[in-house]
């Protein structure tokens, strides 16, 4: 009796892992108002695979592009690169970061120079995917990706308190001497 209202609960939860997903990642050039579609990738808990690369064209002095793509919410995501790494003779890589939910929360993007020594044939543009899955506690907190804004921009972090929690000392000081001084001129 139980057993069959558990299984209903729990198929969800199996499911959300085995899932195919999907998303367009872009590239959007800094000088560019909008973004162009990179790839559309498919991808579950595991792995992840390039259904379809458009290999981006850039105005020749461009410099920097952006590479993200957009939440179900609307706000985007992404790293920026130099143009010249999505030039046809790299071994590009989108890294798919996935949260504990399976669920894609940041992209990376890395490069590496293709060996001369491939030359002969295997010179092919193309992109790879690769999936970061993030498992708790065992993130050190160097890994992080750094988050960038669809400006580009690093978000900043407010770090007024604990610049107040480090130098609060000095303040205080600064305050001790402003009253013997004011002490001082009264008399
Ligand atoms: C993810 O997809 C790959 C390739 O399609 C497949 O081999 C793998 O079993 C899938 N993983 C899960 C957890 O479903």
């Amino acid at each position: 009796m139980l057993l069959p209202i558990l299984l209903v609960f729990l198929a969800p939860l199996a499911l959300s892992a085995q899932t195919q997903r999907s998303v367009d990642v872009f590239a959007w050039p800094l000088s560019a108002s909008k973004p162009t579609t990179l790839a559309h990738i498919t991808y579950n808990s595991t792995s992840a695979s390039v259904q379809n690369y458009i290999a981006p064209h850039f105005a020749a002095d461009e410099e920097v592009v952006r590479i993200g793509f957009y939440h179900p919410s609307g706000s985007w995501s992404g790293v920026a690169s130099a143009a010249s790494n999505l030039a046809a003779n790299t071994h590009k890589t989108v890294q798919l970061y996935l949260n504990t939910d399976h669920d894609l929360y940041h992209v990376g993007f890395k490069v590496s120079p293709v060996a001369s020594s491939s030359k002969s044939g295997n010179s092919k543009d193309g992109l790879n995917v690769e999936v970061v899955r993030l498992r708790p506690g065992q993130m050190p907190p160097l890994s992080k990706p750094v988050q960038l804004n669809a400006q580009g921009k690093v978000e900043e972090k407010p770090v007024e308190k604990s610049f107040v929690q480090k130098y609060w000392w000095a303040i205080v000081g600064v305050l001790v001497v402003q009253i013997v001084v004011a002490a001082m001129g009264k008399d």
